[in-house]
């Protein structure tokens, strides 16, 4: 027959118990993943097909995107290799402003969107400096959607092609994230 002593240490053993279990099972999930991708942005200010386009300026409409105050808007390819025929996954979709007063620094602020791929239906929220002299832009992953929720991160980008004439180009962007 259980003393009252008994019933008050079996209690404790009962919640101790209890709370080991609840620690077990949710400290792994608050651990937090790491993912790295790298795909392909394809940027084209000229061409039929062109995705990029300066909207507003200290020069108005006209400005370059390598003057001081330019404004451009661009819905970009995203693809997986540094080819523009290769698999499309997805789109980045945002501004460039030019905010260096030399001209040669844009601030970027995009979504990548995949349509397809291990990560369709996600989104990537990016954000950072873009030197033009810099061979590797390091930038900021800010948050994202579905399969990115709460992520964390940083990328690299790089220009892959150039063709300053035409203002067309190819980035290679590397990122790593860091969600639950
Ligand atoms: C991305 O960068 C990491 C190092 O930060 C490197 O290990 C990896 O090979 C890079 N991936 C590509 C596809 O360049």
């Amino acid at each position: 027959m259980a003393t009252p002593m008994n019933l008050t240490s079996n209690f404790f053993f009962f919640i101790f118990t209890v709370t080991i279990i609840y620690v077990a099972y949710t400290f792994p999930k608050l651990q937090q993943n790491q993912t790295n991708l790298a795909f392909y942005v394809h940027e084209h200010f000229t061409g039929e097909d062109t995705t990029a386009a300066t909207v507003a300026g200290k020069a108005g409409p006209t400005s370059n995107i390598f003057h001081f105050g330019t404004v451009a808007v661009v819905d970009d390819p995203v693809t997986v290799g540094p080819s523009v025929d290769s698999k499309v996954i997805g789109r980045a979709q945002g501004l460039y402003i030019n905010s260096q007063l030399d001209g040669k620094g844009l601030h970027m602020a995009f979504s990548v969107i995949f349509t397809d791929g291990k990560f369709k239906g996600s989104t990537l929220e990016i954000q950072g400096s873009d030197i033009s002299g810099m061979k590797e832009r390091e930038f900021g992953i800010v948050s994202g959607t579905g399969y990115f929720r709460f992520v964390k991160g940083y990328g690299v980008m790089e220009t892959v092609f150039k063709d300053l004439a035409k203002l067309r180009g190819t980035l290679k962007l590397n990122v790593t994230v860091k969600h639950y």
